[in-house]
């Protein structure tokens, strides 16, 4: 079946899907975006990304010229249409395509993207068995990183050079804080207590984080939002990293030093638990 995509009310084949060159999102990465993860067909916590997804056109000033209905229906169709049950949906919005010019457009239509890749959640439940490596890079990101924008270059060069190292993520650090991965939000567990930075203006609220607080504190866990530093971290007895795409995994070495016995701990694994309950319980999926 070839990969369909979805272009301002049109669903075509991807490899013909295209953007004008003059999209504001390709010249100035004027354009915000969701992911989302799609478990037996299901959209996981669609309501909080679409109530994300509006808050960052708002912050940016641009106009969406659809509902939250029709958005729901757009999206669920092209998941269909793309006939995989295990998969992400990526969606873009733009200010629209205009003459270049760094103020904004008079008229110009959003332009509304969605492309949609099968993707194996299944390894990422495989992975709580041997936990994954990050390393940290300096945070040189702009100081509103809290809206999801495609703006995302540093985020991108901290990713390559986890890469490079052989690492899974890399975690921005400024001054001596850790905030965030270039893709996830970052957590430490210190003595029972589960620590990760508050949200602000420094990190993106990420819908795993604020999933995971939720399924945490309703189970009677300690959940601490406030800041923390590299060498707490170093010092932790346990540290994993959660997104749309990696729900949750055990972080279990830091710029190659092992966290607490550099194996995935008690409370990550718990925490993992309820994860992956929540997920079953929306979508009906499980590995
Ligand atoms: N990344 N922090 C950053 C910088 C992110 O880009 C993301 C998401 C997160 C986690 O947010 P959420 O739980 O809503 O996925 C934290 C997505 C998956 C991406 O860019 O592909």
């Amino acid at each position: 079946m070839p990969q369909l995509a979805y272009v301002n009310g049109r669903i075509q084949p991807l490899a013909d899907a295209s953007l004008h060159v003059e999209d504001r999102g390709t010249q100035f990465g004027d354009a915000i975006y969701e992911v989302c993860a799609v478990m037996n067909g299901q959209i996981l916590d669609w309501q909080p990304h679409l109530v994300r997804l509006r808050r960052n056109l708002a912050e940016l000033g641009i106009t969406l010229d659809m509902e939250n209905g029709p958005l729901t229906l757009q999206a669920r169709r092209l998941i269909a249409r793309n006939g995989h049950k295990q998969c992400i949906i990526y969606m873009q919005i733009s200010r629209g395509t205009a003459k270049r010019d760094h103020a904004f457009p008079g008229a110009a239509p959003a332009n509304l993207v969605m492309t949609v890749r099968r993707f194996d959640f299944a390894q990422r439940i495989k992975q709580l068995a041997t936990g994954i490596g990050v390393i940290t890079q300096p945070d040189n990101r702009w100081g509103r990183v809290d809206i999801k924008t495609t703006g995302l270059l540093p985020n991108v060069l901290a990713k390559q050079a986890a890469k490079q190292a052989g690492a899974f993520e890399a975690w921005m650090v400024s001054g001596d804080t850790v905030r965030e991965g270039s893709s996830t939000n970052a957590w430490i567990v210190k003595d029972g207590r589960i620590i990760t930075h508050p949200v602000g203006t420094a990190i993106l609220p990420g819908i795993a984080r604020s999933s995971l607080i939720h399924l945490a504190r309703a189970a009677q866990m300690l959940v601490e939002e406030r800041p923390f530093t590299l060498a707490e971290a170093l010092a932790a007895d346990e540290a994993f990293l959660t997104s749309t795409t990696a729900p949750i995994l055990p972080v279990v070495r830091i710029d190659g030093q092992a966290v607490g016995t550099g194996m995935p701990g008690p409370v990550v694994s718990r925490l993992a638990d309820l994860v992956w309950a929540e997920v079953a319980q929306q979508t009906g999926w499980r590995a």
